[in-house]
């Protein structure tokens, strides 16, 4: 490995092991929200590259729209304070909405993020995250959709990041300090 990811000790999933998890959530939600025409929203920062590819492989018409929330700062574990630092560009009242996340780690940031929107009244709203770890959840919330139930390790890559890098890696991998 290159000195720039040294940390990062191993890798989880692949480039090729996470498109294949993907373009099968993606024709799951196809079938799911056929006729629906969706919103999609992104979670911002994390899961900005599982959110353009997801997107891309589905087949169905759809919208976009992104929310930014933050809870982890440049440490490892979540600072127990979520903030909403870019809200949604729209309302969601009647909308079917898909919340796409990188992580479902203790819960905290759904905690939050969910009330904000239902208090909305959307159609339905669903979560689809590309990893969940269950060991750690300190809040009960269901996802829709996952891509892959993890270990408790710390993982970078692919949106995810440590203190704000690593975000660029094209695999997941565990980053030990
Ligand atoms: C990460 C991730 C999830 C959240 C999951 O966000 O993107 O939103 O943590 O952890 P939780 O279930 O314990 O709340 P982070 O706060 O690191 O912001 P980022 O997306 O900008 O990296």
């Amino acid at each position: 490995m290159k000195k720039w990811n040294a940390h990062v000790t191993k890798v989880l999933y692949t480039q090729q092991q996470i498109q294949i998890r993907v373009q099968e959530i993606g024709a799951q939600i196809s079938r799911d929200y056929d006729g629906k025409n969706p919103l999609m929203v992104c979670v911002l920062k994390g899961a900005c590259m599982f959110y353009a590819d997801l997107l891309r492989s589905c087949t169905i018409p759809l919208e976009m729209d992104f929310m930014k929330v933050s809870s982890y700062g440049t440490a490892t574990k979540t600072s127990g304070t979520v903030h909403f630092t870019m809200p949604l560009s729209q309302n969601i009242t009647g909308r079917h909405v898909i919340l796409v996340e990188d992580i479902l780690d203790t819960g905290t940031t759904l905690h939050a993020v969910l009330p904000r929107l239902r208090v909305q009244q959307p159609a339905s709203l669903a979560i689809c995250a590309l990893l969940e770890k269950p060991a750690r959840r300190q809040y009960p919330v269901s996802l829709q959709y996952s891509g892959f139930s993890i270990p408790d390790v710390f993982v970078v890559g692919y949106g995810l990041d440590y203190a704000g890098q690593y975000r660029n890696l094209p695999y997941i991998g565990v980053y030990t300090p």
